[in-house]
């Protein structure tokens, strides 16, 4: 077999290609090239694990591959683009509950000496890895209408939550002191499986980004205390990273939902008042146009900036939208697209169908760089956005969304906003800005909407 040296020195060479792969992956342009080197990495990882003398049984492992490569295809085949954030929800519970195994079989085979290094790693690993679990079970119900989206909230659950988080930490304690205790170890797993539970079922409506980037932390978390249970470095470094990128991806969601991050670990945040959010509604009268209509005022104007949402991805309306796009720019129009950060159903969801569209990067703004835009515009043009176009979120502090920054659309000229009725977003709440003077909607799926106005603009 392999010298141990070798197997190090391969471990290496992953970290360092899973390291370059993410810094690759701080740019769309160089990001199928970062993602190719973290796979390549994650090749030189697995191979390097399975030559290590002693650990592997072929006949388990071959059959563990074929079975996880038929689930694996069969889903990402069947697999919506819409379903995505579901997938990834799943996936990171499956993660924390891979880890959790194996550092529970170290745990009732292994002699676990109290009080060690390893006796802290298998218990971080099974708490954060079963609560993990759960919690992506409760998120992936969630976000598949499996269940209700709004937050579940009941009185005293934030007592609840911390008798049950104290619980957890006296069990672990114990644990730790004593590793031939079976008891203690069983209320760990137990205990953490309920935690990923109750701490996930009071958040709902718009928060859930920040919960998928928490989780997805917490499963590099308990891969990372994994790996110095078996004392592997390359799963230690892996997991390192995906807990300390999951942070950060949780820090910016937070600050893009304008929550802070001790809300989130506490798992107090989402929780809505009763009827807030029909108290959000507005009622009035909206006005319905025509794509034909709209191409009168789309052809009068200088300045465009299109904001996609969840709908656009629904429709799959990128190509057409592209071709809008095309279109007016060739008529002299100025188009920007002002992309909110938590647009759609996972972070860089509408960055993804965009350059999939090759839609221009130096197009695509941020909501910082172009807010103070849109009062200078001629046109905003929504597509399948609501939630994060919601003026409400500024302005009517017993809405679910408020204090979350949003694009500043109603500012525009006009604004049109394509969908295919009165629903509200995800986060359930009704629209004002539906409602406005300066706005009118277009109703019908986007992707049709899009070809029409193609189609009216440029024979207008
Ligand atoms: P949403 O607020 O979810 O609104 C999407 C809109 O698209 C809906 O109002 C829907 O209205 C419309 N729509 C759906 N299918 C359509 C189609 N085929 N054609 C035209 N319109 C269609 O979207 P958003 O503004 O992008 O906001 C995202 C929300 O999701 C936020 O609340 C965010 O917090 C949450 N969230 C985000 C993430 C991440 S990481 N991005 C993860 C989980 C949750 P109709 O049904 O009337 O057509």
């Amino acid at each position: 077999m392999v010298s141990n040296t070798l197997i190090q020195f391969a471990y290496l060479v992953a970290a360092v290609c899973f390291i370059l792969g993410l810094r690759l992956l701080s740019s769309p342009k160089s990001a199928p090239r970062g993602n190719l080197l973290a796979a390549v990495g994650m090749a030189i990882a697995v191979i390097s694990t399975l030559l290590v003398s002693g650990i592997v049984n072929w006949t388990i492992i071959a059959a563990g591959v074929a079975v996880g490569a038929v689930i694996g295809a069969v889903l990402a085949l069947r697999i919506q683009m819409t379903a995505m954030p579901q997938m990834v929800a799943l996936l990171n519970g499956f993660g924390g509950a891979a880890s959790a195994l194996v550092a529970s079989a170290e745990f009732l085979t292994g002699e676990v000496a109290p009080t060690s290094v390893v006796s802290f790693a298998i218990v971080a690993s099974v708490l954060v890895g079963s609560l993990t679990l759960t919690g992506s079970i409760i998120a992936f119900a969630k976000l598949q209408e499996l269940m209700r989206g709004a937050p579940i909230v009941y009185p005293g659950q934030r007592f609840v939550n911390a008798v049950i988080g104290a619980g957890a930490i006296a069990l672990c304690v114990a644990t730790v002191m004593d590793p031939t205790n079976l008891q203690t170890y069983a209320g760990v797993v137990g205990v953490a499986l309920v935690l990923g539970i109750t701490l996930v079922i009071p958040i709902g409506g718009a928060d859930m980004p920040v919960v998928i980037a928490l989780l997805n932390s917490y499963s590099g978390i308990a891969a990372g205390a994994t790996g110095f249970v078996l004392d592997n470095s390359a799963l230690v470094v892996s997991g390192a990273l995906v807990g300390a990128s999951g942070l950060i991806l949780t820090k910016i969601m937070c600050d893009a939902m304008n929550r802070s991050l001790a809300n989130v670990l506490f798992g107090a945040f989402g929780a809505v008042e009763e009827g807030a959010a029909a108290a959000s509604g507005e009622q009035g009268s909206v006005k319905g146009y025509t794509p034909e209509d709209a191409a009168v005022i789309f052809s009068n104007a200088s300045s465009v900036i299109v904001v996609p949402g969840y709908g656009m991805a629904v429709a799959q309306a990128q190509h057409a939208v592209r071709e809008l796009a095309d279109v007016l720019t060739e008529k002299g129009i100025r188009v920007d697209f002002a992309i909110h950060p938590v647009a759609g159903r996972m972070p860089g969801h509408m960055n993804v169908l965009l350059a999939e569209a090759d839609v221009p990067y130096d197009q695509l703004k941020e909501m910082e760089e172009i807010n103070s835009s849109f009062q200078e515009a001629d046109v905003a043009l929504v597509i399948g956005a609501n939630d994060v176009v919601n003026p409400s979120a500024r302005s009517e502090p017993s809405s679910p969304i408020y204090g979350m920054p949003i694009l500043d659309v109603d500012k525009s000229r006009h604004v049109f906003v394509l969908k295919r009725s009165m629903n509200p977003g995800f986060a359930g709440v009704q629209n004002p800005l539906f409602f406005l003077e300066n706005t009118m909607m277009i109703f019908g799926d986007a992707k049709q909407t899009v070809l029409k106005l193609v189609e009216s603009v440029k024979s207008y």
